[in-house]
């Protein structure tokens, strides 16, 4: 694992002042080699690391570097949206890393910065500036990483990785320098929708049996995170996480994204194709373990759903889309008075957004009233049908 620095869930090291001893962790990796896993044609982590669902081979990594894309385009091009602390020598943490490419982008733009990529497969690449470390580590685990030390934490897309959020959130706070962000990025992929040709959302079935298999899909993929523990729709949940957190000026961005390249708009129906593509590469790769081991289906059953839910994902007759959320908050300095709320009291306004025309981006900011939010929404509205 050259090129890696490697922390066991078993060997963790203690907190450290300079970044991570790198000898001390070199000699962890050579006595505990990582040995990927294999199942159904297809590689995951190390069984040591456990619980992540999806697979980590070349075909995964060229579909993450593509999702990179989609989002940051969906982000307006912009690699966080959290205004970052103004401060040389940056100290930022990306956890659940995947490709690494998000880290890699971040040292290019912030030359100054350290960049620490954390992750449970040793999937990225070797040949990296000097400002990028990689740690193979599971986030759940104790981190190797003094209290307050990261400017920035970030987190993209790890859903279905965690147990218990409100601990991960407190764990993510803890490390995190007073003043400092935290931008975590997550769609709610079990809830995605169809449009009408005004750019309505149409109401959906409740019923699974009514859901076309596109839909339903979503549906199961949740019931079988729920059976794992390890929840997949957070997107709409985030804003509640960091609020709970004791996290301040917690701003929620709803992106919304196409599937499918029905969109007259030239840059959503490449964002469009380019989802779509995405979803038909990664649909055995979200599904097999999960239906095979948490719902039970047998492989041939799981094969031929997703046959059919790749036959809606090309029908272009449905318009789909789905919401990204993007959520960022700051810590509290030293001495400024908090509010922390707990995620039952803390209430987004999601009926304003839910029957929103047409609206690609909204945000909301933590403390607006529902009554607040809703106005400025239909204001927003109004300004982009102008
Ligand atoms: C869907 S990928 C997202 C990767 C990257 N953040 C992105 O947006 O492209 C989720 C990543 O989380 C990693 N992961 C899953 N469980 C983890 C854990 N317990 N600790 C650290 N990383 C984990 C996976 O290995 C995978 O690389």
């Amino acid at each position: 694992m050259d090129g890696y620095t490697a922390c066991s869930a078993t060997g963790a090291t203690s907190p450290v002042d300079s970044l991570i001893d790198i000898d001390e962790l070199k000699q962890d990796v050579a006595a505990q080699p990582y040995t990927f896993s294999y199942q159904n044609g297809r590689r995951y982590a190390s069984s040591d690391f456990g619980h992540y669902y999806m697979p980590n081979d070349a075909p995964e990594i060229h579909r993450l570097n593509e999702q990179h894309f989609i989002l940051t385009t969906a982000k307006g091009g912009n690699l966080h949206n959290a205004p970052l602390p103004q401060k040389d020598g940056l100290r930022v943490l990306d956890i659940g890393c995947g490709s690494g490419i998000w880290c890699l982008q971040m040292a290019e733009d912030y030359p100054d910065a350290m960049i620490v990529g954390m992750d449970v497969s040793p999937i990225q690449p070797k040949s990296k500036p000097a400002n990028v470390e990689w740690i193979v580590h599971d986030m759940e685990q104790e981190w190797p990483f003094a209290e307050e030390y990261f400017d920035f934490v970030h987190l993209s897309l790890v859903h279905g990785c965690v147990v218990d959020w409100e601990q991960m959130m407190r764990k993510i706070v803890s490390h995190l320098a007073p003043g400092g962000y935290v931008e975590h990025q997550e769609f709610s992929l079990c809830r995605q929708y169809m449009l009408d040709a005004d750019g309505r959302r149409m109401p959906m079935p409740d019923s699974l049996d009514e859901l076309p298999p596109f839909f339903r899909w979503g549906r199961l993929m949740e019931h079988a995170a729920e059976k794992r523990g390890r929840v997949l729709q957070l997107g709409p949940r985030l804003f509640a996480f960091q609020q709970t957190a004791g996290l301040q000026d917690v701003t929620d961005e709803v992106h919304q994204i196409p599937t499918g390249t029905w969109s007259a708009d030239p840059q959503q129906r490449m964002l469009g194709a380019r989802m779509m593509l995405s979803a038909l590469q990664g649909m055995e790769g979200f599904t097999t373990i999960m239906f095979t081991k948490a719902l039970g289906w047998s492989l041939p059953d799981t094969q031929a759903f997703v046959d059919e839910v790749k036959r809606d994902l090309r029908d272009d007759g449905m318009r789909k889309a789905m919401d990204l959320h993007v959520v960022y908050g700051r810590k509290a300095d030293h001495g400024e008075s908090i509010e922390v709320r707990r995620e039952e009291e803390v209430q987004r306004p999601e009926e304003a957004w839910k029957g929103l025309l047409g609206s690609r981006s909204v945000q909301f900011a933590g403390g607006m009233l529902a009554g607040a939010a809703a106005a400025g929404v239909v204001a927003l509205w109004l300004m982009r049908r102008r």
